[in-house]
C-alpha cells in the first residue's frame, strides 16, 4: 500500500514519525506493508530535524505525486481551500482513497469532495478534521446510524479553549495565551481562524452534516469568536459560579409551519461550573451527543496538536487501506434529510448582560421596561458600584442582568434598545448563558 503525503508540518511530520515507529504493527493490521511514495511540501530544503524519512521523498509537485501509478492513498495535511480541493478532487476521481484533516475545505465545499469520491469509487475519510484525536466522526457516521441524533454540543477548538482556560485559571492575557498555543502547534496557520471562530464553525458544519444527514456548510453556521471576551467577563462568570467556553451547538428544531430544521451556532457562552464541559481545559475538546435511543454520549480527548491529530489520520489510513485490499468502499455521504437551516434569531438561549447605568431613581424600571417590550423575561438582577465602565463616573452603577430563555432575535433587539437609552452609559458585555437552570 503506497501513500502520498501532502504536507509535512505539525501534523504531517507526526504522521511520518508514527508510520516509521509502528510500521510492523500497521502492516499486520492492514495485511500489507504501508510505504510512503512521496511527500509534497512547499520548501524541500526546510530543516525537518531528525525526521525518520529519506530526504529524496520530498517534492514540490503534489499533483505529479498524486497522479503516480504506484500511489494508492493520498493523505492531505496542508490545509486551505485551494489548491487542496483540486488535488483531492483529482485523486478521488482517479479512484485513490483520500484521508484529510482539512476541516476548512470540508465545511466550505465538502460536496465537491463527496461527489468526486462517488465518481471515482474511492474512500473519503476525515476523522482528524474535527476534535483532533477523539474518535467522533466514525461513531456519528457508523455506530449511531441506527439512532436519531437531536443535539450536538461541544468544545471543538483547542486553541480557544487553551486561551480561555489560561485566562480563567491564571489570569493570563489573551495575546500571551495565544502565543503559547501557537508555539505548542495548536493554532491554525492563520490563528484568526481559531480566535474568530471560523475553525469551530467549520467543525460545527461537519458535525451537523453527519448528525442530521443534511449538507451544512460553514456559511450556514452562526459564528462569533472569543476576541471580545475580556478579563472582566471571565471574572464576572467566576463570581456567578460559571466559566466561559467557546461552544458549538447543533440542534434539531422546527419552523413556524412545523417543518423540521437544524440550527448550528458557534459562540462564547457562560456555563455553570457543574456542567461537564466546564472542566474541559487546555487544548482538550469534548462533545456531547444527545440521541433518541442512546441518550447522552460524551466524547473527550486531545483536540489539537501534531501527535494526537496524526493518530486520527493513521486510523483513517488503516481503514481505507483495508477497504482497498478488500476491494470495498465505505458508505458514501448521507445527506438524504436535506433539512433547512434555521436562522440564529430563532435560537432559544439566555443572556448575561452587564450595563453601566446612571445611579438614580427610575433606572431599574426603565431598563426592565425594555426587556418587557421585547418579551424577554428577567431571571436575576444584581446592582453594584460601577466596575467595568469608563473612569470618572463616581455616581454610576453596574447592573448585571441574566434572562430566562428567549429567542436570540428578541434578546438582540433588547440589547440594541438598551444601547440607545440615555440612562445606559455603556453595555459593558453581553454573553449567552448555556446549560443549567
Ligand atoms: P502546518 O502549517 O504545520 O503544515 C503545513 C504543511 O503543508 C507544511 O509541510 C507545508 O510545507 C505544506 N504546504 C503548505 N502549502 C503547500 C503547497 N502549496 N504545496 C505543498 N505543500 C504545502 O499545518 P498543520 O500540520 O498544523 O495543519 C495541517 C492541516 O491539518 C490543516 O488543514 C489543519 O487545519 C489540520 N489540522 C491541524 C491540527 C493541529 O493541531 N495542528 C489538528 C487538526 C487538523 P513546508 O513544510 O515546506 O512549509
Ligand atoms: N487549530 C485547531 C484547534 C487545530 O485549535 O482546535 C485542531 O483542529
Amino acid at each position: 500500500m503506497r501513500l502520498a503525503l501532502l504536507g509535512c508540518g505539525t501534523v504531517g511530520s507526526e504522521v511520518v514519525r508514527l508510520l516509521h515507529e509502528q510500521s510492523a504493527d500497521l502492516a499486520a493490521r492492514i495485511g500489507a506493508p504501508l510505504e510512503i511514495a512521496g511527500i509534497a511540501v512547499r520548501r524541500v530544503g526546510r530543516d525537518r530535524g531528525d525526521l525518520p524519512v529519506d530526504p529524496a521523498l520530498f517534492t514540490t509537485d503534489p499533483l505529479g505525486l498524486i497522479k503516480r501509478e504506484d500511489v494508492d492513498v493520498v493523505v492531505e495535511v496542508v490545509g486551505g481551500i485551494e489548491p487542496a480541493r483540486s488535488w483531492l478532487v483529482e485523486a478521488l476521481r482517479a479512484g485513490k482513497s483520500v484521508v484529510t484533516a482539512n476541516k476548512a475545505l470540508l465545511a466550505e465545499d465538502g460536496a465537491s469532495l463527496h461527489d468526486a469520491a462517488a465518481e471515482g469509487g474511492a474512500d473519503l475519510y476525515y476523522e482528524a478534521s474535527v476534535a483532533g484525536a477523539i474518535p467522533l466522526l466514525r461513531p456519528l457516521r457508523e455506530s449511531l446510524h441506527g439512532d436519531r441524533i437531536n443535539r450536538v454540543t461541544g468544545i471543538v477548538n483547542g486553541t480557544t479553549n487553551f486561551i480561555l482556560s489560561a485566562m480563567d485559571a491564571t489570569g493570563a492575557g489573551f495575546a500571551e495565551a495565544l502565543e503559547e498555543a501557537t508555539e505548542l502547534g495548536y493554532a491554525e496557520a492563520d490563528p484568526t481562524a481559531d480566535v474568530e471562530g471560523f475553525d469551530a464553525a467549520a467543525k460545527a458544519a461537519i458535525l451537523a452534516s453527519l448528525a442530521f444527514h443534511t449538507r451544512v456548510t460553514a456559511a450556514d453556521v452562526h459564528r462569533e469568536g472569543i476576541t471580545e471576551v475580556t478579563a472582566a467577563d471571565v471574572a464576572s462568570a467566576k463570581a456567578m459560579g460559571c466559566t466561559i467556553k467557546l461552544l458549538c451547538i447543533a440542534a434539531r428544531g422546527a419552523d413556524a409551519e412545523g417543518r423540521e430544521t437544524v440550527g448550528v451556532r458557534v459562540h462564547p457562552a457562560m456555563i455553570p461550573l457543574t456542567h461537564p464541559l466546564a472542566s474541559v481545559s487546555d487544548a482538550f475538546n469534548a462533545v456531547f451527543v444527545e440521541a433518541e435511543a442512546a441518550g447522552q454520549l460524551m466524547f473527550y480527548g486531545r483536540g489539537a496538536g501534531g501527535a494526537p491529530t496524526a493518530s486520527a489520520v493513521l486510523g483513517d489510513v488503516v481503514a481505507v487501506a483495508r477497504n482497498r485490499l478488500a476491494g470495498a468502499r465505505a458508505a458514501s455521504e448521507s445527506a438524504y434529510a436535506d433539512l433547512a437551516v434555521r436562522p440564529m434569531g430563532e435560537a432559544l438561549t439566555r443572556y448575561h448582560i452587564s450595563l453601566d447605568v446612571a445611579d438614580r431613581p427610575g433606572v431599574l424600571e426603565a431598563v426592565a421596561g425594555v426587556f418587557a417590550r421585547h418579551e424577554v423575561s428577567i431571571a436575576t438582577v444584581r446592582q453594584g458600584p460601577a466596575g467595568g465602565g469608563p473612569a470618572g463616573r463616581g455616581s454610576d452603577a453596574e447592573l448585571v442582568i441574566v434572562t430566562h430563555v428567549a429567542p436570540d432575535a428578541a434578546l438582540a433587539a433588547t440589547v440594541r434598545e438598551l444601547r440607545g437609552l440615555e440612562i445606559v452609559r455603556s453595555v459593558a458585555s453581553v454573553l449567552r448563558v448555556e446549560g443549567g437552570a
